[in-house]
């Protein structure tokens, strides 16, 4: 069969007297009621390992949602031993079998499933209910919908015969199983990044972080709940120093499937270079990393739109995406207009509780991310290079709460300018009109990472040069628009330096990757 090219899943209005509205409602007051017990999943059954870890509000630091078992050594081999026992059906299962677990999950998500999910990922991570509809209801249907229709594609894709010779490709699954590893900031990804190995026939170990197990131990159920047969995804949580290091290590490690941090990643490739040799393979690495993400202004930009994109890629989920707007550089011809502007919108932000639908902003996810960005803040306040226009203020009492906060600096190298901060924290250098191509330079420069990045300017000739100029800056550059929010299958997403292996999450280049072809040449 061929699968047709789908729709991206559009969110939902939740305006007051909605349907969605009165029955998300309900939900996120029926999952606070209880506290759940959260088993692993290993061969589709619940397993109990006694040792527990809990899953918190953001916002409200004491309320303790649910607890998990962790995975300790044992439960690590046991998934990897289901795993490679699922594998041989699975992958001999025909593939529109297989993909239509996923098709299935998806149609799942978007009904019964999608309150339990944006209930879990609003209160699981803080995020506001158009956040957590994009992430967990829409993204996740988009990556399973996309990815299958890649999948129909790449099998049609199959060299050319000639008489007496008969050519053809068998896509094999890899040999072994696939670790994927996740993170907490979109339950989406919690989704794809084991399910793409899956759809082509890989049998997959999961560890999700440990704050996304709340709402990512409802998307196991889901994909239960859509047929997935038992051992083809494992869902693992659990101690990076326990889980890791055994899974890396097994003779059988097919794949890495990551999404995550570039200090993690980076000791994942170390981990793999010093296990070299025991594999029965070279373990294919994808990951996507951190961003320190640009928007570059001209002076002929149209402040309007730079400003909303600056107070949406910075601001939108606290600062807490990959792509993030971070690093900022305006000319100083048009800096009053866009001070003010930004100023104005800036003050317009609601924080709080994301049970209220009006917030803009929740909580940051933990004490960790909280202390993290308020050492960068702290920095900045005591810097004589830096002066914080908005914001700054940081409260722990009842959650994780930051202010949008904007910084200036004199300093286009400044610490803020340069690492990833992963919250709430703009940072803008005004440069010297004059000294635009300087700018730029810096702009392509500066940063190790190259994720995402965004150009403002009206002026064709200006887009055109500075596309060019920032090429190797961000694996997806934004004319006039925001850098976060890339659709699957539109906007395919990824970075390339310290950002990942840019192999594009929801793509065909994505999904081939978890591939190993056989070509077969027969001869008559
Ligand atoms: N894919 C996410 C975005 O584009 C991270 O913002």
């Amino acid at each position: 069969c061929k699968v047709v090219k789908p729709k991206n899943e559009e969110v939902l209005s939740y305006l007051p007297g909605s349907k969605e509205r009165i029955s998300l409602k309900a939900k996120l007051k029926e999952m606070q009621k209880t506290s759940m017990e959260l088993p692993l999943i290993i061969d589709g059954k619940e397993v109990h390992t006694g040792k527990m870890g809990t899953c918190i509000i953001p916002h409200h630091k004491e309320h303790v949602l649910a607890t998990y078992h962790m995975a300790g050594e044992k439960e690590v081999e046991r998934a990897i031993q289901a795993a490679l026992k699922a594998k041989k059906e699975w992958e001999n299962t025909p593939w529109e079998h297989r993909i239509s677990v996923f098709l299935k999950a998806a149609e799942l998500i978007s009904q019964p499933w999608r309150d339990t999910l944006n209930a879990a990922t609003m209160l699981g991570q803080s995020k506001t209910v158009y956040e957590a509809d994009a992430d967990s209801a829409c993204e996740i249907q988009d990556f399973f919908r996309y990815n299958s229709y890649f999948v129909s594609q790449i099998l049609q894709e199959q060299p050319e015969c000639i008489p007496g010779i008969f050519n053809r490709i068998e896509y094999r699954p890899l040999e072994g199983f696939v670790f994927a590893v996740t993170p907490f900031n979109f339950t989406a990804i919690g989704g794809n990044l084991p399910s793409t190995p899956a759809m082509v026939g890989n049998t997959v170990v999961w560890k999700p972080a440990s704050s996304a197990i709340y709402s990512n131990y409802f998307l196991m159920k889901v994909l239960q709940e859509a047929g997935l047969p038992d051992g083809v995804i494992n869902f693992i949580p659990g101690p990076g120093n326990v889980v890791g290091p055994m899974v890396m290590s097994h003779k059988m490690l097919a794949g890495i499937h990551f999404t995550g941090s570039t200090e993690t990643f980076n000791h994942m490739w170390r981990t793999v270079a010093q296990n070299l040799g025991n594999y029965i393979g070279y373990p294919r690495i994808v990951g996507e990393t951190g961003g320190k993400d640009f928007v570059f202004a001209h002076h002929s930009a149209d402040i309007d739109a730079l400003v909303t994109a600056l107070v949406f890629g910075g601001f939108s989920f606290q600062g807490q995406k990959c792509s993030a707007t971070s690093r900022v550089y305006i000319p100083h011809s048009i800096w009053p207009s866009v001070k003010n502007k930004l100023l104005d919108q800036v003050s317009t932000i609601k924080l709080g509780d994301v049970e209220d639908f009006t917030n803009f902003m929740g909580a940051v996810i933990d004490q960790n991310a909280f202390n993290s960005i308020k050492s960068y803040i702290d920095y900045a306040r005591t810097s004589d290079e830096a002066e914080i226009i908005f914001g700054g203020k940081c409260d722990d009492r009842v959650g994780f709460f930051i202010e949008p906060t904007v910084i200036v600096t004199t300093n286009p190298r400044f610490k803020t300018m340069e690492e990833e901060i992963f919250g709430p924290v703009v940072t803008i250098y005004v440069y010297k009109d004059q000294e635009l191509e300087e700018a730029l330079d810096l702009c392509e420069q500066t940063s190790k990472y190259a994720l995402t990045g965004a150009i403002f300017s009206q002026d064709r000739k200006a887009i055109i040069d500075m596309e060019k100029r920032l090429s190797n800056a961000a694996g997806n550059l934004y004319i006039n628009d925001r850098t976060t929010g890339a659709f699957v299958g539109l906007q395919p997403f990824g970075g390339a330096r310290a950002s990942g292996t840019n192999e594009k999450v929801g793509s065909k280049q994505n999904v081939s990757r978890w591939m190993s072809p056989r070509t077969i040449k027969e001869t008559f």
